[in-house]
């Protein structure tokens, strides 16, 4: 069946996070390097409506600050060290915005850009990330997810021709995200990966929409997910998916 958007087979989820700090330039351009064909990256909005991107609420796991984020300006994210956390090889590293990666990235890779605002759903973070992908001309590049479907519904408002992913929770959690999905105009299904059977990615192509799968970084489960029909995973390790996988949809 044809499925709605050519998007390759693999994500390097948060850039190539297994060999580089998580969410960073860094990790973006390594992941190019190691011939990913997509990235996947979490974005929030700061105090003063820039779009960065972090993935936790706090800033205790992945910088050298601490303490939530919640109130702080662009200019507070910027003087943290994202990288020493992860190894003395990427001090120095800073926490990106959206557009500093759409420039360095946007026109060599796919985009998952997934709209991180569970703490704050309703702070317009899908309006201006939506500005951001029209601003750089990369609507045939970006993909957006979030587990709180609102998101999406904001960003087909803007960028109707831009696809969809709905993000689901591991099981009994995932109930909403699967009751919304049923009636949301989304190009995939993003599940977790010990949820994915073949009955459930059966019912996903019925509907039209791509199974991509997160996050995995097994090559026992790779394999598992690829004999199912999977459509896309998202992985730490693109190294290790390329040995799985051929980046134009092949399985070697
Ligand atoms: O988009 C797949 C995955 O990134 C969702 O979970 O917590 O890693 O952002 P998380
Ligand atoms: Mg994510």
């Amino acid at each position: 069946m044809t499925l709605p958007f050519p998007f390759p087979r693999f994500y390097a989820h948060r850039g190539a996070s297994a060999h580089a700090p998580e969410n960073t330039l860094a990790a973006f351009e390594l992941a190019a390097r190691q011939n990913a064909p997509a990235i996947e990256l979490d974005v929030k909005l700061t105090a003063d409506r820039r779009v960065i991107v972090l993935h936790d609420q706090t800033l205790n796991r992945t910088t050298n600050g601490s303490g939530p984020i919640r109130g702080l300006p662009l200019a507070a994210f910027r003087e943290l060290d994202a990288g020493s956390w992860f190894s003395n090889e990427f001090r120095g590293e800073k926490i990106p915005t959206l557009d500093e990666v759409f420039e360095t990235v946007g026109k060599k890779l796919h985009i998952n850009v997934e709209l991180t605002n569970y703490a704050s759903p309703w702070d317009g973070l899908a309006d201006e990330v939506a500005a951001l992908v029209k601003k750089f001309n990369l609507q045939n590049r970006v993909l957006f997810s979030s587990f709180f479907p609102t998101n999406l519904q904001i960003t087909r408002k803007y960028l109707p021709g831009t696809p969809r992913g709905q993000l689901v929770l591991p099981g009994a959690s995932g109930w909403w995200q699967r009751l919304a999905g049923n009636f949301m105009d989304l190009q995939a299904e993003h599940p977790y990966h010990a949820d994915v059977t073949e009955e459930s990615v059966r019912r996903s192509h019925s509907r039209g929409r791509r199974v991509q799968v997160w996050t995995v970084n097994d090559p026992q489960e790779m394999q598992r997910l690829a004999t199912l029909g999977v459509d896309a995973i998202f992985t730490d390790n693109p190294l290790l998916a390329l040995q799985q996988f051929h980046p134009t949809g092949v399985l070697e």
